[in-house]
Parts: structure tokens; sequence; C-alpha cells
């Protein structure tokens, strides 16, 4: 963080390989300068902002405010939104004080900023944070708006940050995004921006798999826009799990672009009383040169040394069992001591008992919020189920939904007025269930003590916290009027501070995020959560494509895949895929297993425990290498993606072919981030001449030739330095 200005009224901040600056005006408006490349000397950067904001004639002009109040002439999407206790809808904001500070633990020099900020007239105060983490150049920002009156004062928006793109002065922005549904979540969408106003959103009460909180933005000129190993590349995500917006603004001649991003402020208010202050989620951003690639990778190493949970942040994530796929609904102690004995035999470390354990849960219509072990099904409890698992070497690991509740169960009839809902309307159901108020303090305590209970009473090594419907109808009627519209955000405050609480309480448990399939991927249940579920789909094949959108934003050590039967359970797609080829697509993330191990045959357990063994020696390469996307699934018959060790010296590279036409030869697939002076062997099924020790430039010169057989073949590669 560089403070040099000479009037001390702007800052520089540079990271690796890119810088951030932003400056007062003369009027004392913060804002922004530059966001590119890290370049050779303090004074190559722009001294102001690059053009006018306040001429009335370029109002269609984007302003350069670092975070733009609605005020004034600004028309584009404002960071703050607020009603005075007058009437007053306008928001004028002055710099008021800055204050630094800097520190270097172990992952790396991290650097902060603190803009304070005053509106000119009502005593509302802005704190604008910035948190670089250097090494990885990640800007993390967020606000802290604080009335400092003896009024109340409304929010009506609250974003987190406002990032500005440069003018170009050619070309294009294009928006790389992630979109999809149930079963085909995380589908990476690439589309020139439109002039105007684009909004990526959730409005559901959860991130969603509809579209996810993170995008990236490149150049587009002459068509050609950024490449996954070149081009320029800005990175935003934000760090929330409920109603989410990123609107993106931009305009031509030249052509610019805003990117504001924050907690949605559809059906959002937030009263905000005397002295009292509102912190908003954290944004991040990332910048590059070096293509979407570098961009993702920059995004996992953050979230590696920073974001995840310190407790298992570098720990080797366990190789599940997870009955869902096996049994449904109907896991009983027979049946699941039957499966955790074969999945002991095939070397699994952590078996998990999904759906159906509870209450009178024999289908998804009761149950959910009646989080006591079923006795027809568990006649003893679950002590001797997970004394058996634990005796077998494995840790045991349990399924719950605990923000939701079935109309069928002991909880909704004893407290129906727990569920969010409008007195005058009909309550809408989706699978059968509502969501509990946990912006009620007596029901998110209550969700609380029961989890508690249940982790204290059980040896419980893992939970899997799901959460399967939209939030609808979100009605609070004990609430004051004015406090109504703070329902979601509440609701994900408590979310994270009931998770927070246990993960103290219970500090060995591992925990996995879920939502009916992949709809909590987002870095702030990725602060708080080790692992995400990705997607009910487990079609080996459809998977390739959901993990590499996955990947865009998020690291292979929290994307959870299972090898699951052929054809799946759910009957997606119908089609039969080897068991080696089902195991290579989920070794790409954190493996499990969701396959009957009751029906295996003998040769199936051998090749499930080699494979198994074959991920314990190259997990630390997936779950803590750099991920390289060599071959795209989308629109392509193969795909490939390598995982690099973080000192260079062993690599793997998993390669698919996803159909065969006429004969048609194997890829050359190129490695990358192989030290060029190395040599490396390879092994795997591979050209001969690929065998021989070759330096890591001439594997990347030359390419590797891959052995792949027919529809669904798969290869995986070892390179090796010597
Ligand atoms: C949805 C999840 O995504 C599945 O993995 C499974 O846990 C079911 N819910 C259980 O109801």
């Amino acid at each position: 963080m560089d403070l040099s200005d000479a009037h001390g009224q702007c800052w520089l901040i540079e990271m690796r390989h890119s810088a951030y600056k932003l400056g007062i005006n003369p009027e004392g408006r913060l804002l922004h300068y530059y966001w590119g490349p890290r370049l050779p000397f303090v004074t190559d950067y722009p001294l102001n902002a690059p053009a006018q904001y306040d001429d009335v004639h370029l109002q269609r002009r984007l302003n350069w405010e670092e975070y733009p109040p609605a005020t004034g002439f600004h028309f584009t999407e404002p960071a703050l939104k607020v009603t005075f206790a007058d009437g007053t809808r306008d928001v004028r904001l002055r710099f008021d004080t800055v204050a630094t500070s800097a520190s270097t633990p172990s992952a790396g020099k991290r650097d902060q900023l603190v803009l304070t900020l005053r509106d000119e007239f009502y005593p509302l105060r802005v704190e604008l944070h910035y948190r670089t983490y250097a090494d990885h150049d990640i800007l993390e920002r967020w606000a802290v708006l604080a009335n400092d009156s003896d009024q109340p004062l409304a929010l009506e928006s609250a974003l987190s940050a406002t990032w500005q793109l440069p003018a170009l002065s050619e070309g294009a922005y294009r928006m790389t995004h992630l979109t999809g549904r149930w079963a085909a979540e995380t589908q990476i969408s690439q589309t020139a921006v439109p002039l105007g106003r684009t909004i990526l959103e959730s409005r559901r009460g959860l991130s969603s798999r509809e579209a996810n909180p993170f995008c990236m933005i490149d150049e587009l000129r002459d068509g050609a826009g950024a490449t996954e190993t070149h081009g320029t590349v800005w990175a935003t995500a934000l760090a929330w799990s409920g109603n989410w917006k990123i609107a993106c603004d931009a305009v031509a001649d030249p052509a610019r672009l805003t990117l504001s991003a924050g907690i949605n402020d559809y059906d959002f208010a937030w009263q905000l009383r005397p002295g009292e202050h509102f912190t908003t989620p954290t944004c991040i951003g990332t910048f590059t040169t070096a293509g979407f690639g570098a961009a993702s990778r920059n995004l996992h190493a953050y979230q590696r040394d920073i974001v995840l949970p310190r407790a298992f942040a570098h720990q080797p994530r366990p190789i599940l069992y997870n009955s869902w796929e096996a049994v449904g609904f109907s896991v009983n102690d027979v049946n699941q001591r039957e499966l955790a004995a074969r999945a002991a035999q095939i070397g699994i470390e952590l078996f998990v008992v999904d759906d159906g354990w509870f209450g009178l849960r024999t289908s998804d219509s009761a149950g959910l919020g009646d989080w006591y072990v079923n006795s027809e099904k568990f006649p003893n409890g679950l002590a001797p189920l997970i004394d058996e698992v634990h005796d077998l070497g494995m840790r045991f690991g349990l399924w719950v939904e605990p923000e939701m509740v079935n109309p069928n169960s002991d909880l909704y009839r004893a407290h129906p007025d727990w569920a969010y809902h409008y007195p005058t309307r009909p309550r809408l159901q989706e699978r059968n269930q509502f969501v509990l108020n946990l912006a009620r303090d007596d029901v998110a305590d209550y969700v609380l003590q029961t989890l508690d209970h249940l982790l204290t009473q059980h040896a419980i090594d893992y939970i899997k916290w799901d959460f399967n419907r939209s939030l609808t109808e979100l009605g609070w009627p004990v609430a004051p009027l004015a406090q109504q519209r703070e329902a979601t955000t509440r609701h994900i405050h408590a979310f994270y501070a009931i998770v927070e609480t246990l993960r103290a309480r219970h500090p060995s448990v591992l925990w996995e995020v879920c939502a009916g399939g992949g709809g909590r991927a987002d870095l702030g249940s990725l602060a708080r959560f080790d692992q995400c579920w990705t997607s009910d789909n487990t079609d080996p094949y459809d998977r390739l494509c959901i993990q590499e959108g996955y990947s865009l934003a998020y690291p292979a050590r929290t994307m959870a895949a299972w090898v699951s039967p052929s054809p799946m359970s759910h009957d997606v797609n119908n089609g039969v895929v080897s068991m080696r080829f089902r195991f290579h697509s989920a070794m790409m993330g954190v493996l499990g297993i969701g396959d009957d191990l009751r029906t295996y045959t003998p040769q199936q357990i051998a090749t499930a425990s080699a494979l198994i063994e074959e991920y314990k020696r190259i997990r630390p390469l997936v779950q803590d290498g750099a991920a390289y996307r060599l071959l795209s699934p989308r629109h392509n018959p193969h795909s490939a993606v390598q995982f690099v060790s973080p000192d260079g010296t062993s690599s793997v590279i998993f390669v698919f072919q996803h159909r065969q036409h006429y004969w048609q030869a194997p890829p050359v697939v190129y490695p990358q981030g192989l030290r060029p002076d190395l040599r490396y062997a390879l092994t795997g099924p591979a050209d001969e001449a690929d065998q021989l020790p070759r330096s890591g430039a001439a594997h990347a010169q030359l390419g590797v030739h891959p052995q792949l057989n027919g529809h669904f073949g798969s290869s995986l590669l070892h390179l090796q330095a010597v």
C-alpha cells in the first residue's frame, strides 16, 4: 500500500501482478483511478480519475465514484440508497479520514485500507474497507454503514463494492458467468456485454443453482477475447449465500463498464437505529493478463489460503461414502452396516448417512424439523452404527436440513408460526416443505440448540447441511413493519452464526454445504463449510461440464464429486459408463462414492479399491495443486484437466474422450505449469515416445499423446520430475 502521494489524497494498492488506485477529488469525492497490471514505477499510475464525472453533458458516461450513492446525476446502479428520517432520499458522501494497516501472516502479506466518508449533512458514516492479499492478486472490499445520528434511517440498498473497469480505446467487454438449474449447475455462459444494464442475481433466498455470485470480464477485440492462457481478465465474486445482485452498467464510445455487487436490493431494507451499523458481505476482485486459467488459480489459491475454515484448510478431504443414491430415504441400521462394511473394504474414509434417518421420514413429505432418530429404522439409535463405522476405521457423517420443516412434523404442528408466511396467504410448498424463519431469534436459537444436542449426543465427524427449496412469501408477521424486509438478510446472518457457533463448539467436525445440489456454492458458504456439494447430477460426463464451470470460481478441494450407479439412480441420461471413467471424473474433486456397494462383484471391488488407492496418492495434487483446464468439455469430443503440485515437481492430467467417431485419434494434450528446466518422467496410458524423460518446456511444446478407447474412454497420466 503506497501513501506517497504529495497531498496524501490518493492510494495505490500494488499486488504481485496487479494494481489498484483510488483518490479524492477537490470536492472530497472518492474516485477510482486504476485497476490493471502492476506497472514498473509508482509514478506510472494515473494521477486522476480518467474522465470528468460531473459534466452534465456527459451524464450518459459512467461516473468514476468508488462507492456511488443514489444522488444527483448518477443514473447507474447505486451502491447505497438511504431514506433519512425526514424523508430525504439523497446521499452526498465526502471523504473524512483514512486508516491503513499491514500484516504478514503465514498466508502472505495483507494490507488494509479503510476510507471513511460522511454525508455532507446527515450523520451517516460510510467506511469503505479494502484488504489486499498481494501474493494472490486479490482485493477484498466491503462497506460498513453507520448511523451516528439520533434518528433512525432506512438502508434500501447497501452493496459491497462498485468495480470500475477502464475505458477501452477499441473493442468491447465480454462477460463470463455461471448459470444453470437443478442437475445442471455452474454452466458457463459467455456473452458480449450489451450496452445498458445487465443484472445477474438471485432472488430465491439462496445464492442459487440458476446463477452464481461470480463473474469474469475480458476484452473483446476484433471478435476475439481472452483465452485460458492469454488476455486481460477481471473477476469478482461475492461472499453471500442469500439474495445477491451483480449489476453491469455498460456504455459505448469509449466502452466502459461498471460492476456493482452486493446483497440484492430486491425486497431488502434495513433499519439503522441511532448508533447502529450494518456491514455488507465481502466482495472480491482479481485481475490478470494471463487469461481465465490464471484468474481461476488466483481465486482457488485465495480460497485455500484465506477463505476456507482454517481447521481443515490444508487437511486432505476424506473419501466419503454417501447412502443417498444407493438407498434413498430407506436408510436403516441393517443396510447401513452392510454398506459400511463394503465401504471400509474398498478404502473409504468417511461413511455418511444421508436423508431418511430421523423423525417419520420415509419420503420427502414428512419429518423435516424432527431431528430425533427414527426408532423403526434404528431401533437402538445411531450409536451402534457409529461405533461400527468407527471400528471399521472410518469417520461417521450425517445429513441434516435444519432450516426447513415439513407440515407433517411435530415441529410444525407445535409451531406453525415459525415458518415464513403471510397470515392472509396460502403457504407455498416446494418439495413438501416450508422454510423456518431464522430471522426470528427464537427459531434460530432452536435450530442451534437442536444441532448442538445432536452433535453432543453422537460421535459425529461430518455434517452435510442441505437446503432444498427457495424462499417465497417472506412474511414475518410478528416483526415491526419497518423490520420485515430484513428477513432474508437476517436469515443468512443467522445461518452463518449457527454454523460458526457449532464449529466453535465441535471443532473436529467437517462440514459440507449443499442446497438441493449446488445451490449454495459461494464464498460466504465456503468461509464456513469445508466443502460443497456440486450437483445432484453425478452422471460422469455431465459432471465434466458442471465441474469445469465450478472450477472457474472455486477450487477442487471444495468440490464434492461422487462415483454413482451407472446408469444413475435418478435415471439421469440413462447412460452406462465404465467404472474407470466414473472414477476419473469424480477424482478431479473431493472423491466420494454413491454406488450401491452391496451389488459390487469381487472384480468391481478390486477395481474400485485400486482407483481409491490411486486417488489417495494423487490427492495432494488435486486438492492443493494448481488447476489447468487444458481442453474444455463444452462442444468437444475430448476434455482434459491438469493439476500441478505447488513446487511444480509433479503433476497429473485427466483426459476424457466423450465420444469417438471414425476411429479418430485421441487429442494431443499440452501440459501447463511444469517447470521448463526440470525433466519429467511420464507414466500412464500414453504414447511410448512421451514416456522418455523430457523437460517441462519440451512437454509443453510437444504435447503428450494419451491413449483413449472408444466412447467414454479416459486416461490418467502422471508427470514426475526426475
Ligand atoms: C438434495 C441433495 O443434493 C442430495 O445429495 C440429497 O442429500 C438429498 N437432498 C436428500 O434429500
